[in-house]
């Protein structure tokens, strides 16, 4: 039977995917990408290289690995090479021998990005806090049936006449928010260059990766964005424009459903959060010097943007949420090493709203935004754990605190992190991640 693991961010993104996957992607053929573009920002550390990914899978750093960039997401082809020239001078092979991308795929176009930016503006104080990469808009392109697919603009008429018409409408947004007009024969002679050089990567993804699974090839399907930022199960209207959940796995590269053989939830010791939103744990007041001490410790500023990420405690109840939605069948815990210096440490275990327990996440972002977490506190281990590689040698107060978020969540948490080298990882329980990591350290 072939091996389809879904890789995915439990909480609010850059819970240290980039790391996981690149553990795994040694045991695994094909490394893919199912849904969001280059607002994603994975990094890897291999020995005293390190990796920035936007739009390439992290399976990208190993020999021999296909990547594909499925058909759920939206790829800027300009990013694209940028990334793709940026990693042939760190002597990574990108050729269309080792990257697929779908021929169902959207483009992200200028007036997407210059659309991104002007409905910021009008949103004002509820901005999302985009990251301004044109997501959104290609997403509403597809929805809308007006998106232009990888495949049809390799067809000069079809890709002209999508432009005209769409820049008709975007043009007029623009320009009544006091933007620049965009041109269309600028745009088309951009597109045709970039997808002329685009063309030798485009393929039939799905059909490459089912006849994958039905020879036996295993695959590593790579989230990105996390849980909480989904479309429809995240913290809406704060969220990203595409399915970042296990289902989206299966929508987003055309794999059949029944192929998909477990689940990996990604998980932070502590909780982040890019851009705006309700975020229940957040360090305010009180708590912030502790917030920008995370930061710092964590290095938790956007590998895409550099935006600091907001920081807090760890949220079980959200946790739980996304564990229920994934199924997941282990988890990842990471960055254990950032709380080291910590003397209690905070756990959200549920929320109150309006003096009641709440039974579920409320769906309602202003409700997200009033609710009371409410908090178990748990001793802090005041030792370094930088680099651990057997759970024996953590000290009695992080075991314990690894034990209570695994009871919290309702999942074994199958490996530690604790920092950002490949060797740095205990690895708890091969057997509750089917033997994925087997050699893989
Ligand atoms: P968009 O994906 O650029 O439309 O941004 C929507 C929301 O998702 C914003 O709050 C972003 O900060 C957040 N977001 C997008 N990509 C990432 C990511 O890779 N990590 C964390 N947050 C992200």
């Amino acid at each position: 039977m072939s091996k389809v693991i879904a890789v995915i961010g439990a909480q609010w993104g850059d819970e240290g995917k980039g790391k996981i996957v690149d553990l795994l992607a040694e045991r695994f053929d094909i490394v893919a990408r199912y849904q969001g573009g280059h607002n994603a920002g994975h990094s890897v550390q291999v020995g005293d290289q390190s990796f920035v990914l936007h739009l390439l899978p992290s399976g990208i750093v190993h020999r021999g690995k296909t990547c594909v960039l499925g058909n759920g997401m939206v790829i800027d082809p300009k990013a694209f090479f940028v990334e793709a020239d940026r990693l042939t001078q760190q002597g990574i092979e990108v050729s269309p021998e080792r990257v697929k991308i779908s021929s169902r795929a959207h483009l992200i176009l200028p007036y997407h990005r210059a659309l991104d930016h002007t409905s910021e503006e009008r949103l004002g104080n509820e901005k999302v806090g985009t990251t301004l990469r044109g997501i959104g808009p290609a997403y509403e392109d597809k929805a809308g049936r007006r998106g232009i697919r990888t495949a049809d603009a390799l067809v000069p008429d079809v890709l002209r006449s999508r432009i005209e018409r769409n820049l008709e409408d975007a043009n007029r947004i623009i320009e009544a928010y006091g933007g620049e007009r965009l041109d269309v024969d600028e745009i088309f002679k951009e597109m045709s260059v970039l997808t002329e050089r685009l063309a030798p990567f485009i393929a039939d993804t799905t059909h490459y990766l089912n006849v994958a699974a039905t020879e036996g090839r295993s695959i590593l399907l790579e989230g990105a964005q996390a849980t909480l930022l989904d479309v429809d199960h995240g913290t809406y209207p704060f969220v990203t424009s595409s399915t970042t959940v296990a289902g989206g796995a299966i929508i987003g590269t055309g794999l059949a459903p029944q192929r998909l053989n477990g689940v990996l939830g990604i998980v932070r010791t502590y909780t982040t959060r890019v851009g705006e939103g309700p975020f229940p744990t957040e360090m305010l007041e009180g708590e912030a010097e502790l917030g920008q001490m995370i930061r710092e410790r964590g290095r938790e500023y956007g590998a895409s943007t550099g935006r600091p990420r907001r920081c807090g405690w760890f949220d079980a109840f959200a946790t739980r949420y996304a564990a229920e939605i994934n199924g997941f069948s282990s988890v990842a815990l990471t960055k254990l090493d950032v709380l080291d210096t910590l003397d209690e440490i905070k756990v959200c275990t549920g929320y109150k709203l309006n003096g009641k327990v709440c039974e579920s996440l409320p769906a309602v972002s202003q409700d997200l935004r009033r609710v009371e977490p409410v908090y178990a506190t748990l001793p802090g281990w005041r030792s370094s754990t930088l680099g651990m590689t057997e759970m024996s040698s953590l000290p009695t107060n992080a075991r314990r605190y690894v034990d209570f978020l695994s009871e919290q969540i309702g999942v074994e948490i199958g490996l530690v992190s604790t920092g950002p080298e490949r060797m740095q990882t205990i690895i708890v329980q091969d057997s509750a991640l089917g033997g994925w990591l087997r050699d893989s350290k």
